[in-house]
């Protein structure tokens, strides 16, 4: 009898297990702690082709032959000659293409763009050149095709036309061309007409005609509009390790990033050769997406502009963290302290007074782009970064009082380094401490009460970057999303002192990365958005503005051992007077969950959005964009009680209307 009354009771038990139901108190009479409007924002860096090549839409690769290798991108043939004494003092080479010697034979150059170019079926492409005639003998044409070199067609050219140039004089010719077909991987093609002439060709450039805005110098639309899409509350910007560079010398300087392209200077990436196993020897940055196109887009996207300047330290995991000539030392940080002071200047200053402010104004941009932050220095660490960061933070605050500094807590979320420069920053009055997190699933997993145990006096927190990287993979499948989102009711429930949060990095190009997972994903033509986007926008679009209280047995809910891997977070929304509950059962099990909605009592319409998969390693990709959505339907909620079931691995968020 004892055998068989033994499982029998073990099957109750666990049947009572699967059965329980936890009740969620969440008190919607009073309302918390506002909810930063800058809470959930973005990462950007230029990383895995991010900006040229991606984000930044010209098509043309080393447009101004700058490059260490100045053909790189480009097949010159006929007879050419690079010569370096152009119209633009910053970058100085340019083409000379002339005469071939026969009239059967021809000269031109052709550009294969970043991984080729992508031309999307019935659109119009923008080029232009600089060029001139440096005999002044008359016309010279130029003849411009995008071409399908891999066509088995009659002709390769897909689209054609010509321009003119006349004079010894450099001048901006312009022509459109409309591509009939898609295609991934076109080029660019010039060919000096069939006479004995000689042409000089410079800055040669193509862009979409569509860019996002349609602004000079613009953006890929199909990336802007999925940033729009988030709604981010703040934009950080450029990086990441290009702030810092390989090298002091290849620092991210805003000031080369500024004023006409034509003369922006090229800079040496840090990611060229970071991983021998994904090397691009040709990866450099333009600065063609320099500073204002950042502050431009951070001000159509809605989001607070957030720069982040060097502190005069290169990388310190290429350059060590001790003093040496490798890092500038404090007696020579004038220069770098007045790149901050300038770009305060730049964003804010009258441009009838202030220099700076001039060149914005310039460029298109009279009104001050409203800067409020500042970070100094990326991931920094050791004694050298709060010797270096004091004197910037001296002068920034007798300039410009009212700009909140970001400090760095080093690139680890924990351990020595992290607690000294927690201690620096303390000490030094930094306003955010800037940390960062590219952890595994356990430690998402234990880390849902981070920020519970926080002090809240001094430095608030800016979680800068984090992902959750997967154990053994590093990909954008959907369990790390999920616990990434389990997470992230952490930041929710401690707005009051973790006032910023950027996923990073954000975009890849699929033939061009060096790091994953990002947050987007893209190629030539196509993007499509990876299960952590989907998961920052379900909280940017439901951040709400006030806090409410919700509790489990008296305690947060953050998957601590009694919880069944349960996380959840409560918001209210003034604009949409609604009551938001988020949960994710990180679990594999259901769980019966009873919403105890003090406050609010009868029927309420609401939307439950729901985010799950079935394969955890599943994840979105360009053959299938949309496979993980989040899907929306409408329920009606009774309160104050009110009983659901959470699926195994789902994030679910119920936006109640009050
Ligand atoms: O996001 C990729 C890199 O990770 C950043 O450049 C750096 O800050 C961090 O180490």
């Amino acid at each position: 009898m004892k055998r068989i009354l033994f499982p029998f009771s073990i099957l109750l038990i666990a049947f009572s297990l699967s059965a329980q139901t936890n009740k969620l108190d969440i008190n919607t009479s009073k309302l918390g702690i506002e909810i930063p409007s800058t809470m959930y924002g973005i990462f950007f860096e230029d990383i895995n082709f991010a900006a040229d090549g991606g984000l930044y839409a010209e098509l043309v690769k080393n447009r101004s032959f700058e490059f260490p290798n100045h053909l790189a991108g480009w097949k010159a043939f006929g007879s050419f000659e690079l010569k370096d004494d152009g119209p633009f003092e910053k970058n100085p080479y340019y083409l000379r293409l002339s005469y071939p010697g026969r009239n059967d034979k021809y000269s031109g150059v052709e550009n294969e763009g970043f991984f080729g170019m992508g031309f999307q079926k019935d659109a119009e492409y923008r080029f232009s050149v600089w060029a001139r005639n440096p005999q002044n003998d008359g016309d010279v044409e130029l003849q411009v095709e995008l071409v399908n070199t891999s066509s088995m067609d009659e002709r390769q050219q897909i689209a054609e036309g010509k321009i003119t140039v006349s004079g010894k004089e450099w001048k901006k010719y312009e022509l459109v061309l409309k591509s009939p077909i898609a295609l991934a991987k076109g080029s660019l093609r010039l060919v000096l007409g069939t006479n004995t002439k000689t042409l000089d060709v410079e800055h040669v450039s193509l862009f979409p005609v569509d860019v996002y805005h349609k602004d000079k110098n613009g953006l890929r639309k199909d990336l802007a509009e999925a940033l729009e899409q988030l709604k981010p509350g703040v934009f950080r910007f450029p990086g990441g390790c290009i702030v810092e560079g390989n090298s002091l010398d290849t620092r991210y300087q805003w000031k080369n990033s500024v004023g006409p392209v034509e003369n922006r200077p090229l800079n040496e990436t840090r990611w060229n050769f970071t991983f021998s196993n994904r090397m691009y020897p040709d990866y450099y940055q333009s600065y063609g997406l320099g500073f204002f196109e950042y502050f431009r887009l951070a001000e159509q996207i809605g989001a607070e502009p957030l720069p982040i300047i060097s502190v005069g330290i290169s990388c310190e995991f290429a350059n060590g963290s001790e003093r040496s000539d490798k890092h500038a030392a404090v007696y020579q940080l004038q220069p770098y302290i007045d790149d901050v002071l300038d770009l305060i200047a730049f964003a804010n200053g009258d441009p009838a007074t202030d220099k700076w402010a001039k060149i914005r104004s310039e460029m298109g941009h009279p009104a001050p782009f409203n800067l409020k932050y500042v970070g100094i220095g990326n991931e920094q660490w050791g004694k050298i970064y709060p010797e270096n960061l004091k004197p910037f933070v001296e002068q920034v605050r007798k300039k410009y009082p009212d700009i909140q500094i970001i400090g760095s807590s080093g690139p680890f979320p924990d351990g020595k380094d992290f607690d000294e420069m927690w201690e620096a920053m303390r000490k030094i009055n930094a306003d955010l401490v800037d940390e960062h997190f590219y952890r595994n699933e356990g430690w998402f997993l234990k880390s849902g009460n981070r920020y519970d145990k926080y002090p809240r006096k001094g430095p608030k927190i800016f979680a800068g970057e984090y992902a959750c990287h997967g154990d053994g993979k590093k990909w954008n499948h959907f369990y790390a999303s999920l616990l990434e989102a389990a997470f992230m009711t952490n930041l929710e429930r401690n707005a009051d002192i973790v006032r910023m949060a950027t996923y990073a990095p954000l975009f890849a190009h699929v033939e061009g990365w060096q790091w994953r997972p990002d947050a987007i994903w893209f190629d030539n033509l196509n993007s499509f958005k990876t299960c952590s986007y989907y998961v920052q926008q379900l909280y940017s679009l439901n951040k709400g503005t006030n806090l409410l209280s919700l509790t489990m047995n008296g305690k947060p809910v953050a998957g601590n051992a009694d919880q069944n891997g349960l996380f959840a977070s409560a918001v209210f929304d003034k604009e949409s007077n609604s009551v938001i509950v988020k949960v994710i059962n990180t679990g594999d099990k259901p769980q019966s969950l009873r919403l105890n909605l003090k406050g609010l009592k009868g029927k309420h319409q609401t939307e439950l959005t729901t985010f799950h998969a079935e394969n955890l390693d599943g994840e979105n990709s360009l053959e299938n964009p949309s496979l993980y959505v989040p899907k929306t339907t409408k329920i009606e909620m009774s309160a104050p009680e009110f009983d659901v079931t959470i699926p195994a691995f789902t994030f679910q968020i119920f936006k109640i209307k009050k």
